[in-house]
C-alpha cells in the first residue's frame, strides 16, 4: 500500500485513512519513506495486544537475525550512546533504567511545578494579551513544556531555543531522505550540549533533575555518562515534543467544537476529562513508536516475520468505533475514555502527570484570558509537522479578540 504516512498532506487528516486500515486491512504492511516496510496496526484491541505483547520488542537487537541487522541502515558512531535510552530496550535493561529515572522524577517534583506553570502561562499571556492575534503554537503551546522540561533538568535559559531545534530535526529524521540527514549535525550539536550539562552538574550539583540524575542509585549503580546522556537527551525531547500537541491539537479541536468551548468556558472544572478527552481526540502521538516481532506474530490474520517493523497506530485506535462511541465527535465529558495516548504496559509515559498538569493550567489559563479566541485561518490552511510518530501543527494563528458586534 501506498502512502506517505509522515507527510503534512497525510498528517492534516489521517483519520479516514485510518477507518478503512480498521475496517478492511487491520494490519496493512506499507513502505515508509526510506524504503523500510512495516506494518501499521490501527484497530483498539490489536493496538492494546501489541503493546502488551513480549514478542514486539524495542530492541532490534532482541529481534533480528544477524542478517537482517547486518541490512539496517547506516548510523554514526556518535548517535550509539542515544540508542541505549530506556526507550529503545526491553526487560531487565529497561527496567534498571526506569528504576533510576523514577528515584528523580518523582510525584513531588512534579507537583513542585504547579506554581512556576501558573506563573510561566500568566507571563506568555500578558506577552500577547493586547495584541490582536498569535501563533498559539510559537507564542503558548511550545514554550510551556520546553521551559518546563528545561527548567526541570536544570538547562541554562540562553539555551532553550537551540534544543527545540535540534530536537525538531531529529523528530522529522524518518520523514525523508534529506530529513535523516538533516537529523546527523543536530544530533552531535545535541550530544555535545548535553554531555557539556552532565560535567557541570557532576561537579556543582543543584536542585534539578539532571543533579538527582547523576546522584540516582539502585542496588549500588549509578548510570554511567552514556546513560546519563541518553535519559536526559530523552526527557528533553518526550518532554516537550508531545506536550506541544496536546495543547495545539486540543484548542484547534476545542475551536472546531464551539459548544465544546462553551461547555468549557462556563464550567472551567471540567479541564480534567477535558483534557482527557484532547488526549484522545488530538493523539499527540499518531503512533507508538517502533516495535519489532521477536519471532513471527500473527494478528488480526495476518503474519509479521521475526525482525518486522511495527506501528501501533495510537491515533486509529483513539478514534475506534468498536471502543468509542461517536469516536469523531468531541465530547469533553467522556466516561469512560480508555485512550491509548499515553501508551501502555513496561514503556507507559513516564511523564503523563506532568503532561496533564502542563494542559490543564494552559488551557484553563488561555480560556479565562482570551474570551475571544478563534481561529485566523480556515483549518484546511494549517500545516502540519512531518515524521512518523508525532502529530502535531506547525503553527495555529489565532485572533485573540471577538469580532465587532459581538458580546
Ligand atoms: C501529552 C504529552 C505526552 C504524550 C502524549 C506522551 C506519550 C507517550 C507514549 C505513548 C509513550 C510510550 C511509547 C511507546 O510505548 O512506544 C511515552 C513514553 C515516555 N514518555 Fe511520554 N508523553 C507525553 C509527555 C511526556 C513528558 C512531559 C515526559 C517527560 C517529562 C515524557 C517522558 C516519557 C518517557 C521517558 C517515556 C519512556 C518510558 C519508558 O520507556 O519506560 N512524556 N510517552
Amino acid at each position: 500500500m501506498q502512502f506517505n504516512f509522515a507527510s503534512p498532506e497525510f498528517k492534516a487528516n489521517p483519520y479516514p485513512c485510518y477507518g478503512k486500515l480498521r475496517s478492511e486491512a487491520p494490519v496493512q504492511r506499507v513502505s515508509l519513506p526510506d524504503g523500510q516496510a512495516a506494518w501499521l496496526v490501527t484497530r483498539y484491541d490489536d493496538v492494546v495486544a501489541v503493546l502488551k505483547d513480549e514478542r514486539f520488542v524495542k530492541d532490534k537487537l532482541n529481534a533480528m537475525t544477524p542478517e537482517q541487522l547486518g541490512k539496517q541502515a547506516w548510523v554514526p558512531v556518535f548517535f550509539r550512546p542515544l540508542t541505549r535510552n530506556m526507550l529503545d530496550l526491553d526487560g531487565a535493561d529497561h527496567a534498571r533504567l526506569r528504576a533510576l529515572v523514577n528515584k528523580a522524577f518523582t510525584p513531588r517534583l512534579v507537583d513542585a511545578m504547579r506554581t512556576r506553570i501558573e506563573s510561566l502561562t500568566g507571563e506568555l499571556l500578558d506577552r500577547v494579551e493586547h495584541k490582536g492575534r498569535m501563533d498559539l503554537i510559537a507564542d503558548y503551546a511550545l514554550p510551556i513544556p520546553t521551559t518546563i522540561i528545561a527548567e526541570m533538568l536544570g538547562v541554562p535559559a540562553r539555551d532553550r531555543h537551540r534544543f527545540h531545534r535540534w530536537s525538531g530535526a531529529i523528530v522529522a529524521a524518518n520523514a525523508s531522505s534529506w530529513g535523516m540527514l538533516w537529523a546527523i549535525p543536530n544530533v552531535w550539536f545535541f550530544i555535545r550540549f548535553i554531555r557539556k550539562l552532565i560535567h557541570i552538574r557532576s561537579k556543582d550539583p543543584h536542585d534539578d533533575l539532571t543533579s538527582a540524575l547523576v546522584k540516582a542509585e539502585e542496588a549500588g549503580k549509578h548510570l554511567n555518562e552514556d546513560e546519563l546522556l541518553a535519559m536526559i537527551f530523552l526527557l528533553l525531547i518526550a518532554g516537550h515534543e508531545t506536550t506541544v500537541n496536546l495543547i495545539g491539537n486540543g484548542i484547534l479541536a476545542l475551536l472546531q467544537f464551539p459548544n465544546q468551548l462553551a461547555k468549557l468556558r462556563d464550567d472551567p472544572g471540567l479541564i480534567k476529562s477535558a483534557v482527557e478527552e484532547f488526549l484522545r481526540y488530538g493523539s499527540p502521538l499518531e503512533t507508538a513508536t517502533e516495535r519489532y516481532a521477536r519471532e513471527d506474530v500473527s494478528l488480526a490474520g495476518v503474519t509479521i516475520p521475526r525482525g518486522g517493523l511495527v506501528y501501533a497506530v495510537i491515533a486509529s485506535a483513539n478514534r475506534d468505533e468498536r471502543q468509542f462511541p461517536d469516536p469523531d465527535m468531541l465530547d469533553i465529558t467522556r466516561s469512560p475514555n480508555r485512550h491509548l495516548s499515553f501508551g501502555l504496559g513496561e514503556h507507559y509515559c513516564l511523564g503523563a502527570p506532568l503532561a496533564r498538569l502542563e494542559a490543564h493550567i494552559a488551557i484553563n489559563a488561555l480560556l479565562r484570558r482570551l474570551p475571544g479566541l478563534r481561529l485566523a485561518v480556515a483549518p484546511k490552511s494549517l500545516r502540519w509537522r512531518p515524521g512518523v510518530v508525532l502529530r502535531g501543527l506547525e503553527s495555529l494563528p489565532v485572533l485573540l479578540r471577538k469580532p465587532c458586534g459581538v458580546r
